[in-house]
C-alpha cells in the first residue's frame, strides 16, 4: 500500500468530507443515546501540513489554509475550524486533524469509536493521536471486514468509509460492506467518500449501491468540469440513514467549496435517490 493521506490532508475533499461527517455525527447524537462509530479507513489521525508530503502536493494551501483565511466561511465549517484551532493550541499553525481525531473529540461518554488502519506506521501514529480519548480505539485491521463484524453491536452504528481507491475492487468492497452492515443493523448510518474523476465510474457505483439500498443521500462536489479523467475533479459523500439536518449541511459545505475553491464550471449538488 503506497497511499499516504499526508499528501492530501486538508485539501478541498477533506474539507467537504470532514464538515459533513461532523454534521452527521452531531445529528446522530441528537437522535441516539449511544453511537458505535467505525471508521474503516482511519489514516494517521492527524497531520503536520508543514511536512514534506503536504508541502510537495500543495493541496492544503488550496484547501484548509484558504478556509482559515476566509471571512465568509459558513456555520457548517465551525466544528472543523474549532478542531483545527484547538489542535494548534489556538495559534496559527500547520496541524490538521484527520477523521479519527475529529470524531474522537466529539464523542459523548456513551459513544465509542474504532478506527481501522492497515499501515503499521500510520497505526502507531493513530494510537498516539487517540490515546487521550478513552472511548476511541485504533485497530490494525481491515476496515471492510471490521465494519461487517461490528455493525449492530454497542449502540447505533455509524460507519465512515474512506478508502484510498488504489485498488480497483474498492467500489465492489464498499457495496459488499454496505450490504453486510445493513443486514446486521438496518438503522446503521453510513457515510462513504468517493473521488470523482469521470462520470461513468461514479454513476456505475451509484447503480451498484441502488441494488443494496434505495435510501441514499448524495453530496456531489465538482471542482471543475469533468474534462480530464486523469485528475480528481471532485468528490462525493454518499450517505445512508442521514438525519434531515445533514442535507442542509452538505449543501452549505459544497456550495462554499465549489464557489470559493473551485474553478469555472465547478458546482455542488445534493440529492436523494
Ligand atoms: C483516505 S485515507 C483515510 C483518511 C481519513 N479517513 C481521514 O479523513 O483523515 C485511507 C487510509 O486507508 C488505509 N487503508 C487502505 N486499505 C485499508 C483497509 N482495507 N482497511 C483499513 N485501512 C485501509 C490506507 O493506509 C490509508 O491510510
Amino acid at each position: 500500500m503506497n497511499y499516504r493521506h499526508a499528501f492530501h490532508a486538508g485539501n478541498f475533499a477533506d474539507l467537504h468530507k470532514h464538515a459533513i461527517v461532523l454534521a452527521k455525527l452531531s445529528a446522530l447524537q441528537k437522535d441516539s443515546d449511544a453511537l458505535s462509530v467505525i471508521d474503516t479507513h482511519a489514516g494517521a489521525g492527524g497531520y503536520d501540513l508543514s511536512g514534506e508530503m503536504a508541502r510537495r502536493s500543495g493541496e492544503a494551501q488550496a484547501g484548509i489554509f484558504r478556509l482559515k483565511a476566509a471571512t465568509d466561511a459558513p456555520a457548517v465549517f465551525a466544528p472543523l475550524l474549532k478542531a483545527v484551532a484547538d489542535m494548534n493550541g489556538g495559534k496559527p499553525g500547520d496541524l490538521y486533524p484527520g477523521s479519527p481525531l475529529l470524531m474522537a473529540r466529539a464523542l459523548r461518554k456513551t459513544d465509542r469509536y474504532a478506527g481501522c488502519e492497515l499501515r503499521p506506521d500510520d497505526v502507531q501514529i493513530l494510537r498516539q493521536t487517540l490515546a487521550p480519548y478513552a472511548n476511541a480505539q485504533a485497530l490494525e485491521a481491515d476496515g471492510y471486514a471490521t465494519a461487517g463484524e461490528r455493525a449492530g453491536k454497542g449502540g447505533r452504528t455509524f460507519v465512515v468509509i474512506d478508502p484510498p481507491f488504489e485498488r480497483p475492487d474498492d467500489y465492489r468492497q464498499i457495496a459488499a460492506t454496505t450490504r453486510a452492515v445493513l443486514t446486521r443493523a438496518p438503522d446503521a448510518a453510513m457515510a462513504i467518500w468517493l473521488p470523482i474523476k469521470d462520470l461513468e465510474t461514479f454513476d456505475s457505483f451509484l447503480r451498484s449501491m441502488e441494488t443494496v439500498t434505495k435510501k441514499l443521500l448524495i453530496a456531489e462536489l465538482r471542482l471543475r468540469p469533468l474534462i480530464d479523467p486523469m485528475k480528481m475533479n471532485g468528490c462525493a459523500m454518499v450517505m445512508i440513514n442521514a438525519p434531515s439536518p445533514v442535507e442542509a449541511a452538505a449543501i452549505e459545505a459544497g456550495d462554499w467549496i465549489a464557489s470559493r475553491l473551485g474553478e469555472k464550471g465547478g458546482r455542488s449538488r445534493v440529492w436523494n435517490v
